[in-house]
């Protein structure tokens, strides 16, 4: 089949270190279309808003809305980056504030990771704030290892070790975030 996405390779390099091919496409596609389904039978006549965390969810929550076939909205909202490093600074800042009412609102918060958790209890803490009738929760990856912060995951795509991951979305230093794959760091090079 012709494509105009970049082939899948088996190891890249991103800024001089090794990742390896971990969730390709097809794996991805799959898992987020069954996630689709199951927010559209959970939120029928419910009208969500997904809240979806800059930058990093920005793909996943393009395809995740394409598979939710009820009436739902979408807002962003920013947060700060590791930067270039692939360690959390500890500290979440805001960088970017959530426009929509959310009052009475259904709220869907989108992530791409969750790793320690810092920045879904930031979140969860900020909607909260905004008397919605409801507040759940989506990422598409799990540290489950890593993470401190107890935090409500109510949709989980894949839950993966405690590893750097980049593509689909995710970066490293600004970096990998085309990649139509996920790649994890090749903790044996
Ligand atoms: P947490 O606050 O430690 O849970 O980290 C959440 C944020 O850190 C995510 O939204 C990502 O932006 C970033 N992050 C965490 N782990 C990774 C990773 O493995 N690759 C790329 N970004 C990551």
């Amino acid at each position: 089949m012709s494509s105009n996405l970049a082939e899948t390779k088996k190891t890249i390099l991103c800024r001089g270190e090794r990742f390896r091919l971990y969730l390709d496409r097809d794996t991805i596609q799959q898992r987020v279309r069954a996630l689709g389904e199951a927010i559209s039978r959970d939120y029928e006549g419910k009208r969500p808003i997904l809240i979806g965390v800059l930058n990093g969810a920005f793909m996943f929550l393009a395809d995740l809305m394409r598979a939710i076939d009820i009436d739902c909205e979408v807002d962003f909202l920013k947060l700060s980056s590791y930067g270039a490093s692939k360690i959390s600074s500890g500290v979440v800042h805001e960088l970017k504030k959530i426009d929509a009412d959310l009052a009475g609102r259904h709220v869907l918060i989108v992530e791409d990771i969750v790793d320690t958790g810092l920045s879904m209890a930031f979140i969860i803490r900020k909607v909260q704030e905004e008397g919605p009738a409801s507040v759940r929760t989506v990422t598409l990856l799990h540290k489950e290892e890593a993470t401190r912060d107890e935090v409500p995951l109510d949709y989980v795509g894949f839950r993966i070790p405690n590893l750097f991951v980049i593509g689909y979305g995710l970066d490293y230093g600004q970096l990998g975030r085309n990649l139509p794959d996920l790649y994890i760091l090749d903790d044996a090079a």
